[in-house]
């Protein structure tokens, strides 16, 4: 049975103050929220803030992106070690900005995936298709690329590592990032299970395990729907982590949805 996760992709927003006020008002909403996992992905000078903050709670931070290089004369990059240092636990890579705002490639993607799994960072694979690729009917072409992208660069070893720091994906349609249009529970749900198949081609055991998440204008309003789809995990949100109260409930919603799918499982 695997445990959702709700991870809130802060993007380029936040100062000192409204982080504070932010970050408590998420610890005092889930902390007594256990049957999910929770992380803030927030900008990187902000780390030490979270880790202050969030050390002794039950909510974990992670950092937006990696550099796939230890160190080095790398101007602006931030090294998988830096992350750990700080207490981070998870890292989003292969976002769609990062793809069309910063031009990192499938390439990139792989490198930095391997560099932080070996870290011992848990990396959360970001695919999606852009809208015109949806439109033409391209959704699973495009996610399998940019998926096989980085497994097929995945030796035997490196594939246990990345089981063993329990890797994640995060299925986000370009199309339905920061737009407010959100992708179907349906429609969701079939590229979840996609990418699950994808996965069981290589390893079934793995294929069950990993936890496979949905971003997108993900809203308090629409998270149960989305969350209640037997192949998603939970959801990858950007707007709405920016607001503690719809943070919370969309925390809240994991919860409740995990929690059913328990007791639906014992009866
Ligand atoms: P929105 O929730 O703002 O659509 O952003 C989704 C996203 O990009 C999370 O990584």
């Amino acid at each position: 049975m695997r445990r959702n996760l709700v991870v809130g992709n802060w993007k380029m927003h936040g100062d000192m103050r409204s982080n504070e006020m932010l970050l408590n008002g998420i610890i005092s909403g889930v902390q007594e929220l256990h049957n999910a996992d929770f992380v803030v992905c927030v900008p990187n000078p902000y780390l030490f803030q979270a880790r202050a903050l969030l050390e002794k709670t039950n909510i974990h931070w992670g950092g937006q992106n990696v550099n796939q290089h230890e160190e080095g004369a790398f101007t602006g990059a931030v090294a998988p070690h830096m992350l750990t240092d700080l207490g981070c636990t998870y890292v989003l890579l292969g976002h769609s900005e990062r793809r069309n705002l910063f031009y990192e490639t499938n390439l990139t993607a792989a490198a930095r995936f391997d560099a932080a799994i070996k870290a011992g960072l848990t990396p959360i694979l970001c695919v999606g298709e852009t809208l015109a690729e949806h439109e033409a009917g391209l959704t699973e072409v495009i996610v399998a690329s940019q998926m096989d992208a980085v497994m097929a660069t995945l030796g035997e070893q490196d594939f246990a590592q990345a089981m063993a720091v329990n890797m994640v994906f995060a299925y986000e349609p370009v199309w339905a990032i920061g737009t407010g249009r959100t992708a179907m529970p349906d429609q969701a749900q079939a590229v979840h299970e996609f990418i699950r198949h994808r996965i069981a081609r290589r390893n079934p055991d793995a294929a069950a395990k990993v936890r496979i998440i949905y971003g997108g204008s993900v809203k308090a309003n629409n998270a149960e729907s989305l969350f209640a789809m037997p192949d998603v995990d939970g959801g990858l949100i950007g707007g709405a982590s920016l607001h503690a109260e719809e943070f919370v409930a969309i925390c809240q919603a994991t919860n409740s949805v995990t929690a059913s799918t328990c007791l639906a499982e014992l009866t």
